[in-house]
């Protein structure tokens, strides 16, 4: 089959099979190999990608029910060099280790920012619930979103 996606602003058809899963599309397909796949199961959040704008687990989608969609994922999320408040805030605040949950962990902060621009721990901590770290033991995770919603405000919301 062929799906028609817009993935980091650029539209595109692939071919794929009906069975195809986004996150196999994104990374096999089309070499976006920032989306990682960790349990293929919908447990660990490592997939996380925004799909119309909202985080979903690409391991959990086909990608054929992404036809006609707009896909972003962590190679889209930087504006050329500059990277994103929330890129910026996980490299201050230490909020990595081995790196491997990190851009799904990213690309659920923003959309978490986006609902909840400035976000209490327990929000967060809720927020990336679905997002497993085997590392850092969240607590550095929590400061980075925090401080990405501090400078997402002071940016006046222009890089949300
Ligand atoms: S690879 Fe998708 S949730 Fe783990
Ligand atoms: S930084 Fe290693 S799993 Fe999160």
């Amino acid at each position: 089959m062929n799906v028609e996606l817009t993935v980091n602003g650029k539209t595109q058809s692939v071919q794929c099979e009906d069975r195809t899963l986004l996150v196999d599309l994104l990374r096999e397909q089309l070499g976006l190999t920032g989306t990682h796949l960790g349990c293929d199961t919908s447990q660990c959040g490592c997939c996380t990608v925004h799909l119309d704008g909202q985080a979903v687990k690409s391991c959990t989608v086909l990608a054929a029910q992404a036809d006609g969609s707009s896909i972003t994922t962590i190679e889209g999320l930087s504006q050329g060099d500059t990277l994103h408040p929330v890129q910026q805030a996980f490299s201050a605040c230490h909020g990595l280790q081995c790196g491997y949950c990190t851009p799904g962990m990213i690309m659920a902060s923003t959309d978490l920012l986006r609902r909840h621009p400035d976000p209490t721990d327990e929000q967060i901590r809720e927020g990336l619930a679905g997002n497993l770290c085997r590392c850092t033991g969240y607590v550095n995770i929590v400061a980075a979103v925090k401080q990405a919603a501090s400078l997402m405000r002071d940016a006046g919301g222009k890089s949300a």
